[in-house]
């Protein structure tokens, strides 16, 4: 279905619907993990290596050990047992596979060597200082180049044609290689957890993207059964793909609390965020494409290579989205892991899409320009019409038009292809423009609703919020399957105890749980209406169910509802007073009369991969970045001044946060493009720059304008809603695009980020 406005769209699918738990985050009432507190809890502090590799030749705790209030010191010589997660396990996954004091050797700065606990902050902070550790030294490998001297394996994939013939026969060639360097999640709230032990069983309160899959990794680390777990993790300072997967510090506040019988606590500090719980990894990635005079694809080659650990595997996957961003019939991609002596890299926001588009799409512009041809036309030459990749149809693609709308509103038909020529406000200004893609798929989720003798109605579901819009979306599905309003709806989520919900990663979290949201609710309620004709001091005893409907919160006869919300435009300013008079029973008097203490009913979300319907489409989204760029030769001064953002992302549930997950995206993308790096200092392996001093975020002040526009395209493969999901893709393509209106700008190319003033000083233009 292609039509843009579906008979809902005027009701709470899809309105402007501020966050429910908003009022909860912005008065202090919401508690994140480390703000809980138990009698007797402990603190606890982890001692970090300073040396990047090598082994342990001596760790002294003894004068930490008998430092006032010190409870325990745990180290590689005394640490309890903990487990190592089962590999290749499809059902759980571990961030850094190695237990934490494992043995004596040290693989990269930071690493934990000891952690103090003791019965205060203070006291721990102090003993951990006290505690002696003798490094034998190797020198360690931090360096950038990945390419130089590299001798690992290469793997191929998604190899077609014959591309490396068609590049010989090309009739124009671009081969360059980008860099993207190492960027650190920086969500507000770090990283910290608190374990409280009852007996054999531990509850977590964490900062957690997936309290399921943490509770899954903790039973099988901590040696125990898995309903001796339970993951709590309702508010979530956000997680950029850094909460996804368990950390060390997760298995030693559990050790530490079962040791000592008491809760301990144990926060990962800022400084930690940058060496102990994942990056995003440094990526060198060669581009060859080929094509003919007039522009059309015939050959792209993208080898890659992205450092990883010493010890896990983690694969940048820069050319996921390359075999089917444009048509190409001869493409190969590649891919090998450099080893370094860094901490586990982890998915970060739109993971290997957004440093392999910059590569793409970076070379898409280089294209262009040898082309003389313009670059929005290039890349609407080379459109898709069907997944080249899978040879599967699209379920649902757009990019076409996300380029032609961002071309309408920058109004690019004015741009003058020749770098510098173009002027506004007596600055040089640059325009360039990048696509972006994003897979979606249908995950697991369970879901119970239960509709309450108090009138309101219970969502139960274990997934989390991380700040998307998750308790929100659970309520406007409620809301608009009952009429119930938004005040009158409790969701509970963010604890393993619930019904089995998705992990928040890969922007699937959404379309996962809109079906068992919806199949729950929709459940309660047949079950309410039959209840209603059954019970014999009902208004409707006798009557037939399917003669009824709930609306408005009202238990009414079909065709003679009134006043229901049910379908009425959403109004977030709504109060019950101001609503007109309403007919029926309210559902909450119907489950009185039945004597019952509330209706609750369970949905299911059937996942794409198991359905044969969906697996025979390519489900993607996909969205295009008009970025325009203020240059100042005087000054050396360049501002990203206006970013349009298009995107296809199937219908958009909330458009509030819809709009603010690719907001936030293209401000991360100007991050990355002009100040985000993490380095390590190549002598001792530490990340120099690990604080908010000098790792560089934007500010408001460095913010450009930003417009978002949604062209809300309903992907019915997906979901019954067409909705599809949005958290990472909104990163993907801002930097290519503003890399390009750098170029456009002051015809200085950059190809490796962030964009530094030593590279625009090769700028030749001397004023504006
Ligand atoms: Mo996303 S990087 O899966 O949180």
């Amino acid at each position: 279905m292609e039509t843009a406005n579906l008979p809902h769209a005027a009701g709470i699918i899809g309105a402007q619907v501020p966050r429910i738990d908003g009022p909860l985050k912005t008065t202090g009432t919401a508690r994140y993990a480390v703000d809980h507190d138990f009698p007797g809890l402990a603190h606890a502090v982890a001692v970090q290596s300073t040396v990047a590799s090598g082994r342990i030749r001596k760790l002294d705790a003894s004068a930490a050990e008998r430092m006032p209030g010190v409870l325990l010191v745990f180290h590689h010589g005394n640490m309890d047992k903990v487990y190592r997660l089962f590999p290749h396990q499809d059902e759980a996954t571990m961030s850094e596979a190695r237990p934490p004091f494992e043995d004596d050797k040290i693989y990269y700065w930071g690493q934990y060597v000891a952690v103090v606990v003791a019965e205060t902050l203070e006291q721990a902070n102090a003993a951990a200082e006290a505690v002696r550790v003798e490094y034998d030294v190797d020198t360690p490998n931090v360096r950038t180049d990945l390419e130089t001297g590299f001798t690992g394996k290469r793997q191929s994939s998604w190899k077609r044609g014959d591309p490396d013939k068609a590049l010989k026969e090309a009739a124009v060639v671009l081969d360059e290689t980008y860099i993207t360097p190492v960027e650190t999640h920086n969500p507000m709230e770090m990283h910290g957890t608190v374990a409280v032990w009852s007996g054999e069983s531990v509850t977590l309160y964490e900062s957690s993207q997936g309290v399921v899959n943490h509770r899954i990794v903790m039973a099988e680390v901590l040696g125990v059964p898995r309903e001796n777990v339970r993951v709590i993790s309702r508010f979530i300072g956000s997680g950029f793909g850094g909460k996804l997967f368990p950390w060390p510090q997760s298995t030693m506040a559990a050790a530490a609390a079962r040791k000592l019988g008491r809760p301990v606590k144990l926060s990962v500090d800022r400084r930690m965020m940058f060496s102990n719980v994942g990056h995003r990894p440094l990526t060198e990635q060669r581009i060859r494409l080929g094509a003919t005079a007039d522009g059309k694809l015939t050959a792209i080659r993208h080898d890659f290579l992205n450092h990883t650990s010493i010890l896990d595997d983690i694969v940048e996957r820069c050319g996921e989205q390359t075999p089917f961003i444009y048509s190409c019939p001869n493409l190969e991609v590649t891919s090998g892991l450099a080893r370094r002596n860094v901490g586990t890299p982890t998915p970060m926001r739109g993971p290997g899409a957004v440093p392999g588009l910059f590569a793409l799409e970076s070379a898409m512009d280089e294209l262009a320009v040898k082309l003389k041809m313009d670059p929005l036309e290039l890349h609407i030459k080379n459109d898709a019409e069907r997944d080249e990749g899978t040879n599967l149809p699209f379920s649902s693609r757009h990019l076409k038009e996300c380029f032609t709308t961002g071309a309408e509103k920058i109004g690019w038909k004015q741009r003058t292809p020749e770098p510098g020529s173009m002027r506004k406000n007596g600055k040089i200004i640059g325009w360039g423009l990048a696509g972006a893609s994003w897979g979606a798929a249908r995950i697991p989720c369970t879901a119970t609703v239960e509709l309450c003798p108090n009138g309101r109605i219970c969502v139960r579901c274990a997934t989390q919020d991380i700040g998307t819009g998750t308790y929100t979306v659970f309520a406007q599905v409620m809301h608009a399957k009952t009429g119930v309003p938004l005040d009158r709806i409790d969701v509970f989520l963010g604890d393993s105890s619930l019904p089995d919900g998705p992990t928040s990663g890969g922007s699937m979290a959404t379309s996962a749980i809109l079906p068992a949201a919806t199949n729950a609710v929709n459940s309660a309620v047949t079950r309410l209406l039959n209840i209603a004709t059954l019970t014999p001091n009902s208004p409707f005893f006798g009557a037939k169910p399917d003669t009824l409907t709930l609306s408005g919160g009202r238990i009414q006869t079909k065709g003679q509802e009134q006043a229901g919300l049910h379908g009425v435009a959403f109004d977030p300013d709504d109060t019950p007073s101001a609503r007109p008079p309403a007919g029926g029973v309210p559902f909450e008097e119907l489950i009185t009369l039945a004597r019952l203490s509330g209706i609750t009913a369970t949905g299911r979300t059937f996942p794409s991969f198991e359905d044969p319907k969906a697996k025979a489409y390519s489900m993607h989204s996909f969205g295009a970045h008009f970025a325009e760029v203020e240059w100042e030769p005087e000054i050396a001064r360049l501002r990203v001044s206006r970013i349009f953002s298009i995107f296809d992302c199937g219908r958009i549930i909330n458009q509030k946060a819809g709009a603010n997950q690719i907001l936030g995206a293209a401000v991360m993308g100007v991050g990355m493009t002009l100040l985000e790096e993490t380095r390590y200092e190549h002598r001792s392996g530490q990340p120099i720059n690990g604080n908010f001093a000098d790792y560089l975020v934007p500010t408001c002040a460095d913010l450009p304008e930003l417009d978002v526009t949604f062209l809300d395209y309903p992907d019915l493969i997906v979901n019954e809603y067409g909705a599809r999901g949005i958290g990472e893709i909104g990163m993907a393509g801002v930097a290519p695009a503003i890399t390009a209106a750098v170029h456009h700008a002051t015809g200085v190319r950059v190809r490796e980020l962030p964009v530094r003033i030593e590279d625009l000083l090769k700028s030749t233009f001397r004023e504006a």
